[in-house]
Protein backbone atom coordinates (compact mmCIF):
# COMPACT_ATOMS: atom_id res chain seq x y z
CA UNK A 1 0.00 0.00 0.00
CA UNK A 2 1.20 3.21 -0.78
CA UNK A 3 1.58 5.80 2.06
CA UNK A 4 1.17 9.32 2.21
CA UNK A 5 4.72 11.43 2.77
CA UNK A 6 2.82 13.21 5.63
CA UNK A 7 -0.07 12.90 7.38
CA UNK A 8 -3.63 14.24 6.65
CA UNK A 9 -4.78 14.44 9.71
CA UNK A 10 -1.95 16.64 10.91
CA UNK A 11 -2.13 19.10 7.93
CA UNK A 12 -6.19 19.05 9.03
CA UNK A 13 -5.36 19.93 12.84
CA UNK A 14 -3.07 22.60 12.44
CA UNK A 15 -5.20 24.08 9.75
CA UNK A 16 -8.19 24.70 12.01
CA UNK A 17 -6.11 25.83 14.29
CA UNK A 18 -4.78 28.65 12.47
CA UNK A 19 -8.22 29.51 10.73
CA UNK A 20 -9.51 29.91 14.65
CA UNK A 21 -6.80 31.89 15.30
CA UNK A 22 -6.40 34.30 12.06
CA UNK A 23 -10.43 34.28 12.22
CA UNK A 24 -11.28 37.96 10.64
CA UNK A 25 -8.03 39.18 9.87
CA UNK A 26 -6.86 39.75 6.17
CA UNK A 27 -4.20 40.13 3.62
CA UNK A 28 -2.72 43.57 4.34
CA UNK A 29 -4.68 46.14 1.98
CA UNK A 30 -6.79 42.92 1.04
CA UNK A 31 -10.22 41.72 1.51
CA UNK A 32 -9.24 38.41 1.10
CA UNK A 33 -8.61 36.21 4.31
CA UNK A 34 -5.48 35.92 6.05
CA UNK A 35 -5.98 31.96 5.14
CA UNK A 36 -4.83 33.34 1.67
CA UNK A 37 -1.24 33.67 2.66
CA UNK A 38 -0.99 30.28 5.27
CA UNK A 39 -2.55 28.47 1.78
CA UNK A 40 -0.07 29.55 -0.29
CA UNK A 41 3.36 29.10 2.22
CA UNK A 42 2.05 25.36 3.04
CA UNK A 43 1.92 24.43 -0.89
CA UNK A 44 5.57 26.17 -1.11
CA UNK A 45 6.46 23.73 1.71
CA UNK A 46 4.66 20.75 0.46
CA UNK A 47 5.87 21.18 -2.94
CA UNK A 48 9.95 21.30 -1.85
CA UNK A 49 8.82 17.93 0.59
CA UNK A 50 7.45 16.31 -2.71
CA UNK A 51 10.53 17.47 -4.59
CA UNK A 52 13.35 17.02 -2.14
CA UNK A 53 12.29 14.35 0.30
CA UNK A 54 12.43 16.42 3.47
CA UNK A 55 12.91 14.23 6.66
CA UNK A 56 10.14 15.58 8.70
CA UNK A 57 7.56 17.52 6.38
CA UNK A 58 4.79 17.14 9.42
CA UNK A 59 6.83 19.52 11.03
CA UNK A 60 7.63 21.77 8.16
CA UNK A 61 3.79 21.96 7.15
CA UNK A 62 2.33 22.35 10.38
CA UNK A 63 5.08 25.01 11.11
CA UNK A 64 3.92 26.46 7.95
CA UNK A 65 0.75 26.05 8.55
CA UNK A 66 1.07 27.81 12.33
CA UNK A 67 4.02 30.02 11.58
CA UNK A 68 1.95 33.29 12.05
CA UNK A 69 -0.21 32.23 15.08
CA UNK A 70 2.28 34.01 17.83
CA UNK A 71 3.09 36.86 16.28
CA UNK A 72 -0.22 37.84 15.06
CA UNK A 73 -2.80 36.22 16.94
CA UNK A 74 -3.25 35.95 21.14
CA UNK A 75 -1.65 32.39 20.57
CA UNK A 76 0.68 31.80 23.10
CA UNK A 77 3.76 29.26 23.10
CA UNK A 78 2.03 27.23 26.04
CA UNK A 79 -1.34 26.88 23.94
CA UNK A 80 0.99 26.03 20.81
CA UNK A 81 2.76 23.57 22.62
CA UNK A 82 -0.26 21.60 24.29
CA UNK A 83 -1.55 21.17 20.89
CA UNK A 84 1.13 20.27 18.59
CA UNK A 85 4.52 19.54 20.80
CA UNK A 86 7.76 21.56 21.26
CA UNK A 87 9.22 20.65 17.76
CA UNK A 88 6.24 22.65 16.28
CA UNK A 89 6.19 25.45 19.04
CA UNK A 90 9.85 25.75 18.79
CA UNK A 91 10.09 26.51 14.84
CA UNK A 92 7.09 29.13 15.55
CA UNK A 93 8.88 30.99 18.26
CA UNK A 94 11.97 31.03 15.80
CA UNK A 95 9.63 32.17 13.02
CA UNK A 96 8.23 35.09 15.01
CA UNK A 97 10.23 38.53 14.90
CA UNK A 98 11.36 39.20 18.80
CA UNK A 99 9.27 42.68 18.84
CA UNK A 100 11.46 44.00 21.42
CA UNK A 101 14.02 44.32 18.76
CA UNK A 102 14.50 47.05 16.14
CA UNK A 103 13.42 46.75 13.02
CA UNK A 104 16.67 45.96 11.25
CA UNK A 105 17.85 43.57 13.34
CA UNK A 106 15.11 41.48 14.14
CA UNK A 107 15.36 39.82 10.49
CA UNK A 108 19.33 39.52 11.55
CA UNK A 109 18.23 38.15 15.02
CA UNK A 110 15.19 36.08 13.96
CA UNK A 111 17.64 34.68 10.67
CA UNK A 112 20.56 33.50 13.22
CA UNK A 113 18.12 31.56 15.46
CA UNK A 114 16.54 30.14 12.03
CA UNK A 115 19.84 29.11 11.51
CA UNK A 116 20.29 26.92 14.96
CA UNK A 117 16.61 24.84 13.61
CA UNK A 118 16.43 21.81 11.60
CA UNK A 119 16.10 22.18 8.08
CA UNK A 120 12.58 22.21 7.92
CA UNK A 121 12.36 25.42 9.64
CA UNK A 122 14.49 27.06 7.09
CA UNK A 123 12.42 25.48 4.65
CA UNK A 124 8.81 27.56 5.76
CA UNK A 125 10.92 30.88 5.98
CA UNK A 126 12.03 30.58 2.57
CA UNK A 127 8.40 29.54 1.42
CA UNK A 128 7.31 32.85 3.16
CA UNK A 129 9.27 35.25 1.50
CA UNK A 130 8.39 33.77 -1.99
CA UNK A 131 4.73 34.18 -1.23
CA UNK A 132 4.90 37.79 0.23
CA UNK A 133 7.13 38.90 -3.24
CA UNK A 134 3.73 39.16 -4.86
CA UNK A 135 2.89 42.53 -5.57
CA UNK A 136 3.35 44.76 -3.06
CA UNK A 137 1.06 46.78 -1.15
CA UNK A 138 -0.34 49.93 -3.87
CA UNK A 139 0.63 52.30 -0.66
CA UNK A 140 4.79 51.02 -0.36
CA UNK A 141 7.16 53.34 -1.55
CA UNK A 142 10.16 52.52 -4.22
CA UNK A 143 12.19 52.62 -0.89
CA UNK A 144 10.37 50.27 1.34
CA UNK A 145 10.04 47.88 -2.12
CA UNK A 146 13.57 47.81 -2.54
CA UNK A 147 14.68 47.53 1.18
CA UNK A 148 12.25 44.39 1.32
CA UNK A 149 13.87 42.82 -1.93
CA UNK A 150 17.11 43.21 -0.12
CA UNK A 151 15.94 41.60 2.84
CA UNK A 152 14.51 39.10 0.69
CA UNK A 153 18.42 38.51 -0.76
CA UNK A 154 19.47 38.34 3.19
CA UNK A 155 17.19 35.34 3.76
CA UNK A 156 18.11 33.78 0.49
CA UNK A 157 21.82 33.67 1.63
CA UNK A 158 21.40 32.61 5.07
CA UNK A 159 18.85 29.78 4.09
CA UNK A 160 18.70 28.78 0.88
CA UNK A 161 21.05 25.83 1.24
CA UNK A 162 18.16 24.40 3.20
CA UNK A 163 16.25 23.69 -0.60
CA UNK A 164 18.06 24.44 -3.41
CA UNK A 165 14.66 24.31 -5.43
CA UNK A 166 12.78 26.99 -3.27
CA UNK A 167 16.18 29.10 -3.22
CA UNK A 168 15.73 28.65 -7.13
CA UNK A 169 12.28 30.27 -6.78
CA UNK A 170 13.35 32.75 -4.23
CA UNK A 171 16.02 34.09 -6.89
CA UNK A 172 13.28 34.14 -9.79
CA UNK A 173 10.63 36.28 -7.32
CA UNK A 174 13.49 38.57 -6.30
CA UNK A 175 14.51 38.96 -10.24
CA UNK A 176 10.81 39.58 -11.08
CA UNK A 177 9.90 41.58 -8.00
CA UNK A 178 7.74 43.76 -7.70
CA UNK A 179 6.15 41.97 -10.78
CA UNK A 180 3.65 43.65 -12.94
CA UNK A 181 0.49 44.91 -11.73
CA UNK A 182 -2.38 42.12 -12.64
NI1 LIG B 1 4.07 34.76 6.81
Amino acid sequence: MTTSPWSQQRYLSAWRFAAEAHLNQTLPASALPYLVHLASVAMEVMTACAVEKLDEPDLAIQCALLHDTIEDTVIDAVTLESRFGLAVTAGVKTLSKNPSLPKASAMQDSLERIRQQPREIWVVKLADRITNLGSPPAHWSTEKIEYYRQEAKDILSALGEASPFLAERLVQRIRDYPPPQS
